[in-house]
């Protein structure tokens, strides 16, 4: 089932302002908490998190997929419209392509490939990466064909909640979903600009395809910002909470660092709106964005504020150990938002943490919460705590992730994982298929190797129940953002220094 995130938090930063902090908040002199460091076999974790994105593919898949018990599905997608929509991402436990989110995605993993190449590289997992990214734009590519116009969606999402069924097996309605100059779709188009902008620059080396990557992401920012509009058809399973301003922020700053002009850079210096707020997340990219303009030193929609300032807003909400602190952390440690795909929280934060860290120390810049420096250091610190956490290192004593480290869950809220490997063909009753495969209480058959789980509950209580959507289901979005950190702890090492 689906869960989506409610509307995002907001930093209150003059309501901040008034308190008073002593500390002087630096990772020399704040220990780890917990005490003795944990290590974990990040390399392996690392490995895992990508197979995890492959299981997740629809379409025809290459000979060397890596996941043997999943094989072709969703051979007719945009055959209602006479259009091949094949390809892309599964969101999550059903069988349904988002386009929101799977854009999303695609964004953070080549920011992924981009941010941390050599890490990647050094691992051996930078061709992986590229092929999962390239997954994502290849169907974009298909959804963006015509101008003015994105399939958005792929599948109906009440018909498929109906049917615990493989998508190999899958003959639920593979309804499309559009947005044009009527059904305008800020959110959706701007991210998918964003998306492709991003991979243009990843791949390069490949002038063609990058250059039609940016040509569609460059139509699709103009489609998005002259036609605003909120699309809700992905409503009630992804509905967007924050608005498009953010979805517009973050696809003129790829485009800008894609291609450098300055058309862009009048939209985010003049145009643009951007606000502080303490989530990086499928609905919220602000903080994203702000990331990146740090480096860049442009100042805010306008205004004086400048885009380092919001990044540091992000950071001071996040961290325990400053005055501004607004985000909830278990008392385990864990940041938790919500519950449902709460992970996401955990991952996006530990990826821009360290992403942030590295502009600061290029910079030479420490974050700024008040009058109280933060160092780099401490943001690396944070950001292996919150991936130790997954990995193992919570009060549960467990990791939280298929396949990887001790007590792994055993039950994701997976369609594909917990169902037999059928027949082609094989027509699944699907009044059956709940009490078959989904409510039994047993491990899946099939091990979806490196899927984060959505994620223990604010008192870091986990049930390994497939039943229990908010603790079992994985989305890819959650992996997506646990790639770059990973690929640093598994390379640079525990302080995440980068070594290059
Ligand atoms: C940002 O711009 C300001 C004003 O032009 C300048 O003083 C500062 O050094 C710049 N910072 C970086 C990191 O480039
Ligand atoms: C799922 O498990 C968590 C942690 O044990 C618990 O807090 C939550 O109530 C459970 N949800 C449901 C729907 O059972």
């Amino acid at each position: 089932m689906k869960h989506r995130s409610p509307r995002g938090m907001r930093v209150h930063a003059a309501a901040a302002a008034l308190l008073l902090a002593a500390l002087v908040l630096s990772g020399d002199v704040l220990p780890a908490l917990g005490g003795g460091a944990p290590s974990f076999d990040y390399k392996d974790a690392l490995t895992k998190s990508i197979m995890f994105l492959e299981a997740q593919r629809s379409g025809k898949l290459p000979p060397n997929n890596r996941i043997k018990w999943r094989g072709d599905s969703g051979l007719q997608d945009g055959e209602l419209a006479h259009v091949d929509l094949t390809g892309g991402y599964y969101d999550a436990g059903d069988n349904v392509k988002y386009g929101l989110p799977l854009a999303f995605t695609v964004t953070t993993l080549a920011w992924t490939a981009l941010a941390f190449t050599n890490e990647l590289q050094a691992a051996g997992e930078l061709d992986n990466v590229h092929a999962a990214v390239k997954w994502g734009t290849d169907f974009f590519l298909k959804a963006a064909a015509k101008k003015n116009h994105l399939w958005v969606q792929v599948g109906d999402p009440n018909a498929d909640h109906q049917c615990w069924v493989r998508p190999e097996n899958m003959k639920t309605p593979r309804t499309l979903y559009e947005i044009n100059e009527n059904t305008p779709g800020s959110e959706i188009a701007a991210e998918t600009a964003a998306a492709m902008a991003a991979a243009s620059m990843v791949f390069r080396n490949e002038k063609l395809y990058s250059r039609r990557l940016l040509n569609k992401a460059k139509l699709l920012f103009q489609f998005a910002k002259t036609h605003r509009g909120t699309y809700d058809g992905e409503c009630p399973f992804y509905c967007s909470y924050s608005g498009y301003n953010d979805e517009l922020l973050w696809a003129a700053t790829w485009l800008f660092l894609a291609t450098k002009r300055q058309v862009y850079a009048d939209f985010i210096s003049h145009e643009a709106i951007s606000s502080s707020v303490a989530e990086f997340s499928w609905d919220l990219k602000f903080p994203g964005a702000q990331v990146l303009l740090a480096e860049l030193n442009m100042t805010s929609g306008g205004g004086l504020q400048s885009f380092k300032a919001q990044a540091d807003n992000f950071v001071c909400a996040v961290l325990p150990d400053t005055p501004f602190h607004q985000v909830f952390i278990t008392p385990g440690g864990m940041i938790h938002l919500r519950d449902g795909a709460n992970s996401q929280y955990v991952t996006g934060t530990a990826f821009l943490f360290v992403a942030y860290s590295d502009v600061l120390l290029r910079t030479n810049q420490v974050v700024m919460c008040g009058n109280q420096p933060v160092q780099p250091a401490r943001l690396r610190e944070f950001a292996k705590q919150q991936i130790d956490y997954l990995l193992g290192a919570n009060p549960e004593g467990r990791s939280y992730v298929v396949g990887f480290g001790v007590n792994p869950p055993t039950q994701p809220h997976h369609r594909g994982a917990s169902t037999p490997v059928l027949p082609l063909g094989y027509v699944v009753n699907c009044g059956m298929s709940f009490n078959d495969w989904f409510a039994p209480d047993r491990p899946n058959p099939n091990e979806l190797t490196g899927a984060i789980m959505g994620g223990p509950d604010g008192s870091d209580h986990f049930t390994d129940k497939r039943s229990n959507s908010s603790c079992t289901e994985p989305c890819t979005y959650i992996n997506s953002l646990s790639i770059g950190p990973l690929a640093a702890l598994a390379i640079r090492g525990a302080n995440l220094l980068a070594t290059h």
